[in-house]
């Protein structure tokens, strides 16, 4: 018999065959794995943050702008008409057609809606699932570094071994080809791409993304691509990695509407892939998360029907911001490669006598400004904090003000190091 008893005096039940006590005793309330993972960076940072007035934040990657209403609004009215109930496991198929016809219309590349398409709760989901999908126990997975925060642990918790690869300002933080052949072991199973960069605002060019794929095809290797930020790029074209020659087939896309259409909190992504690998990852996401949110779909539905004139309204908002705080960081005299992508800059502080931790603490204690230690998003970023703009253009300015006065304290604006030196990221 394998039933469990039910402990009649409150004691531990006992497994089945005898005595339990030895048998807990090797084991922690939580799974090992978890004490594997790396704890956030940032954590004791945003403690910090609770309960600060009078305080300006750069801190949170997400845009200050609301969803636009007519999104909004089609939800609201799927939701008052009955769509309440879960899709697909696939999502809805009319918006697996729309995202097939705006890949293609983006970006030339064609997938399937039927079978090579599915919508996720956020790209946080796809790239959980793609994870687990495509990695056995001591897969290694390069990723570029600094990176974002989720991707160690998502490597981590799907059994695979996360192998930074750093990206360097000399490089405008792009990826190499080098970087990339140096750690290529035969354990290396995939890589996963983030470009537009968070926290770096990197695009990789056409040139550089070709470079990769000689890799992935000389050495076998899926890429996981997470495009994100594809929309949020100023000046530069977004080149999506699938759409190379010969890249579709061994490329996991992964996207989402978060950050484009300024729906964070609807929780909507997608992947695209080739029909087997989707399977495989379907297959988990049909048991982890059924579907994706039916009212964030037909919201999506209307994003893609009527949503570009906002998208681009957004896009120029962002890129008056970021020029603003180029010019400004610059003037300021810290180190900064031009971001031009996503909504993020990544300024070296090292030149002010702390490291980015140090900078950050002392930035919001003293000025009331949050920006994000660069630590956070891996080692090489010590010396580096993480700005987002995604704030409005007066908080902002305002913010930069507060900046330029904290640096001036510690560094007269005499020994400010001149920045001619600091390459840009795109030519
Ligand atoms: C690079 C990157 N990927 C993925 C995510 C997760 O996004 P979401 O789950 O909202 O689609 C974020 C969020 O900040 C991100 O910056």
């Amino acid at each position: 018999m394998s039933e469990r008893s039910d402990p009649q005096d409150g004691a531990a039940p006992l497994h089945e065959g005898g005595d339990a006590a030895p048998y807990r005793a090797q084991r922690g309330a939580t799974s090992a794995t978890l004490s594997t993972l790396p704890s956030s960076g940032i954590r004791r940072f945003f403690e910090l943050l609770d309960g600060a007035t009078d305080l300006i934040s750069l801190a949170v990657g997400q845009p200050d702008f609301p969803t636009p209403a007519q999104i909004t609004r089609a939800a609201a009215d799927a939701m008052l008409a009955g769509h309440t109930g879960y899709t697909s496991n696939y999502g809805l198929l009319e918006l697996r057609e729309a995202l097939s016809r705006h890949l293609e219309h983006r970006y030339g590349v064609y997938y399937r809606p039927s079978e090579e398409l599915l919508l996720t709760t956020g790209v946080s989901e796809a790239l959980d699932v793609s994870m687990r999908a495509l990695l056995d126990p001591g897969d290694e997975v390069l990723v570029p570094e600094p990176g974002y925060v989720a991707y160690q642990p998502v490597v981590m918790m799907a059994g695979g071994v996360y192998v930074p690869v750093p990206t360097t300002p000399e490089d405008g933080f792009m990826l190499t080809a080098e970087a990339l052949r140096a750690r290529i072991t035969p354990a290396t199973k995939a890589v996963l791409l983030a470009y537009p960069s968070n926290p770096t605002g990197a695009v990789m060019t056409r040139e550089a993304l070709e470079q990769v794929a000689e890799v992935a095809r000389e050495h076998d290797l899926f890429v996981i691509s997470d495009e994100l930020y594809d929309r949020l790029v100023y000046g530069v074209e977004h080149v999506c990695f699938a759409s190379l020659p010969g890249m579709r087939e061994r490329t996991v896309l992964l996207g989402g509407f978060s950050k484009s259409y300024a729906m964070t909190g609807w929780r909507l992504g997608y992947v695209a892939a080739r029909a087997d690998l989707l399977e495989a990852i379907m297959k988990i996401h049909q048991y982890v998360m059924m579907s994706a949110p039916t009212a964030a779909q037909y919201a999506a539905l209307e994003a893609f029907h009527s949503a570009e004139e906002d998208v681009r309204g957004m896009i120029a908002e962002y890129d008056r911001r970021r020029l603003l705080l180029l010019r400004r960081i610059t003037e300021i005299g810290l180190p900064l490669v031009e971001p031009r992508g996503a909504f993020y800059a990544f300024p070296n502080v090292r030149s002010v006598g702390l490291d980015g931790q140090e900078f950050a603490e002392a930035l919001l204690e003293e000025e009331r400004v949050a920006v994000v230690p660069g630590v956070a998003f891996g080692a090489s970023g010590r010396d580096f904090v993480r700005i987002c703009y995604a704030a409005s253009y007066d908080e902002l300015s305002e913010a930069l003000d507060r900046i330029e006065r904290f640096v001036r304290r510690r560094l007269p604006a005499a020994e400010s190091p001149s920045l001619g030196q600091v390459p840009t990221a795109q030519p």
